[in-house]
């Protein structure tokens, strides 16, 4: 099979300490990868290890058949909290327009005309037009991610790293990030692999899921690896998967136990 990423006993080190061991697995070029595991589990070192930010490794690692060093060109990454400068007034248009600008070495603020043009066709994809000249600190939180995904989108990648898209969003605002997302993985047909903490709004778009604690818990199919005993080992005797109407969910967080709890009662 032809893979977007293949891991091979990769483990990834900060300097002297294991932050993650035992990392084997092959992503196709246009699967999608949940990426699960409670917090410190390993998920952002191992989305920045394959965008090729951390090079503390051994074992093999291949992004699109390259070093990830190598494929930078070909990957964007989307982290988990953004680092724009509120105060700076850029509008929607400018950061979408960032994503092709740094590529190519342009760091002026006035955008040519071309990526102008490709950056409002960026932002009709994810259902923004309209708000191409708002500045971007005075949107909604579902309106920044949706942004930020267009900005990550107009530099063409074939792999698509997404480090928890749906946190701090309110229930709304995740439908539409989630929409979003499963229209990136219609249409454009890329490879992504996505963090969260809630699996539940994802499970329609992800062909697979990795569940890490420090190592690799499991990979697999939804189906197969989201079971009961897998998921009770990491998050706890609490934890469970469910299957409502042929549609699994899982049940790991505190939040959910809580209402668990309550529905219960
Ligand atoms: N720059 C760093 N130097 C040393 N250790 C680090 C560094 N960054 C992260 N770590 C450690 O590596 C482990 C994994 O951290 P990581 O941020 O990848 O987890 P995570 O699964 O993304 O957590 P969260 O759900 O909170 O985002 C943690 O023990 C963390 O303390
Ligand atoms: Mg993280």
């Amino acid at each position: 099979m032809e893979t977007s990423v293949e891991a091979k006993d990769l483990t990834i080190y900060y300097g002297k300490q294991v932050a993650l061991r035992d990392i084997t697995f092959q992503l196709g070029l246009s699967e999608t990868l949940l990426l699960l595991g409670p917090n410190g589990a390993g998920k952002t070192t191992l989305l920045r290890t394959i965008a090729g930010f951390h090079t503390d490794y051994r074992g093999e690692l291949r992004v699109l058949g390259k070093r990830p060093e190598e494929a930078r060109d070909l990957v964007s990454y989307v982290p988990q909290s953004h680092s724009l400068n509120e105060k700076v007034p850029l509008t929607a248009l400018d950061v979408v327009a960032m994503g092709a600008m740094y590529r190519r070495g342009l760091v002026h603020r006035i955008v040519p005309p071309e990526i102008k043009e490709r950056a409002l066709k960026m932002l009709r994809f994810v259902g923004l037009d309209g708000i191409a000249d708002k500045l971007f600190r005075n949107l909604s939180g579902g309106q920044k991610q949706r942004v930020l995904l267009a900005r990550a989108l107009i530099s063409d990648p074939k792999l698509l790293l997404l480090d928890e898209p749906l946190s701090a969003l309110d229930p709304s605002a995740r439908a539409e990030v989630t929409s979003v997302l499963g229209k990136i993985k219609e249409k454009r047909k890329i490879a992504m692999i996505i963090t969260t903490h809630d699996v539940n709004p994802l499970l329609e778009i992800g062909d697979k899921v990795m569940l890490i604690n420090k190592r690799m818990i499991t990979f697999g199919r939804p189906d197969e690896a989201l079971r009961d005993e897998i998921i009770k080992s990491v998050y706890g005797p609490m934890a469970r998967a469910i299957k409502v109407e042929d549609r699994l969910y899982c049940i790991t967080g505190d939040f959910h136990i809580h209402r668990w709890g309550r529905e219960v009662r």
